[in-house]
């Protein structure tokens, strides 16, 4: 049994860092790949190069390689397959709602969409669910569907500001598992994903994995599905979207932004996949690379409606200097 005061101090501990905190608008949170740093900083500023930290750290977590990853040609995904795929939780201990997905990038870190970080009608996630692929009843006692990490700090990338779409990216930092018997976050069942490499990726197959609905305003899934899908251009999300308001894509589509889906429709994500990984598994590494965060999308499965997704790559320095700082 685990002490009666750990919840009171996940609680406690429970630190939102976001654009609306001026003190917590530090450089070294904003830069952009590769800008160098300036003589004035007074911050501290690594030169690392982009994306070498997190492939350093791909090295060490792909060494346990999963024991069914790749294999599944299907819809459902198998028990340990994705052994990175989060679900995050909202609400209290004794009724977790798991409302949005996310990408486990580290022993500490959970990569996710910055619109999971606030649920209009909870608040802040609480949970993140490691190692699960049923979600119905899963408490925070019954461990054997998965393990529960309280979520001890939320890291919303400083520029995202609802509702518009743009930098829809967090970092959710956990706490030890509450739930018995856990796992280690690098061993067989549950380990860290790669981040993407520095890819061209319109015209790659990519596979989304979420518990989000089936069918627009149906039912959520209990299962984890899989997704099969292709990496499009951005000027096919451009015409699919084009009537969307001002308010939520006011500066058009950006590259920090991946189009993907199936042309004509019916293979989607849906409302509820929201921060789960769109994703590449890389054959000879044995493991997955995650490619986009998924972000927003209209009627799930329409022709010609795509979803659109938050491009990793682009926010590398920034993960990398809140993950692995120098
Ligand atoms: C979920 O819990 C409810 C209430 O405890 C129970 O009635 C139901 O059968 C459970 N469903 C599953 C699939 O275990
Ligand atoms: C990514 O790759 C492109 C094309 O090879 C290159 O022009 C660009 O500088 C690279 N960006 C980074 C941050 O390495």
């Amino acid at each position: 049994m685990r002490p009666a005061s750990y919840l009171l101090i996940a609680i406690a501990h429970l630190q939102i860092i976001s654009f609306s905190t001026a003190a917590d608008t530090q450089p070294v949170t904003s830069r952009v790949p590769g800008e160098t740093a300036k003589k004035s900083d007074t911050q501290p500023v690594t030169s690392r190069v982009p994306g070498e930290t997190a492939k350093k750290w791909c090295k060490v977590y792909q060494k346990s390689c999963p024991i069914q990853v790749g294999k599944s040609d299907g819809n459902q995904a198998y028990p340990g397959e994705f052994p990175h795929m989060a679900a995050i939780g909202y609400g209290e201990e004794s009724g977790i709602k798991w409302h949005c997905g996310g990408a486990l990038i580290s022993e500490k870190f959970v990569l996710s969409a910055a619109h999971c970080s606030n649920s209009p009608s909870v608040g802040p996630p609480k949970w993140v669910l490691l190692g699960a692929v049923f979600l119905i009843n899963t408490t925070a006692t019954d461990g054997s569907k998965g393990q529960i990490h309280p979520i001890m700090r939320i890291i919303r990338h400083p520029e995202y500001k609802a509702p518009a779409n743009y930098n829809d990216i967090v970092l959710f930092e956990i706490g030890p598992a509450i739930t018995p018997n856990p796992r280690p976050l690098n061993s067989k069942e549950l380990h860290p994903a790669c981040l993407s490499e520095n890819r061209t990726l319109p015209g790659k197959q990519a596979l989304a994995t979420g518990w989000g609905r089936v069918e627009y305003f149906g039912d959520t899934s209990p299962n984890l599905l899989i997704k099969h899908l292709q990496i499009l251009e951005l000027s096919v999300c451009e015409e699919a979207f084009k009537h969307i308001t001002k308010k939520t894509l006011s500066m058009g589509f950006v590259p920090s932004m991946l189009c993907a889906g199936v042309l004509p429709g019916k293979r989607d994500t849906c409302q509820g996949d929201g921060g789960a990984p769109l994703h590449s598994f890389l054959m000879n590494e044995c493991t997955y690379e995650v490619w986009g965060v998924t972000s927003f999308g209209s009627v799930c499965g329409d022709p010609k409606k795509p979803s659109v997704y938050t491009k990793v790559f682009a926010y590398i320095s920034w993960i990398e200097d809140i993950v692995w700082p120098a």
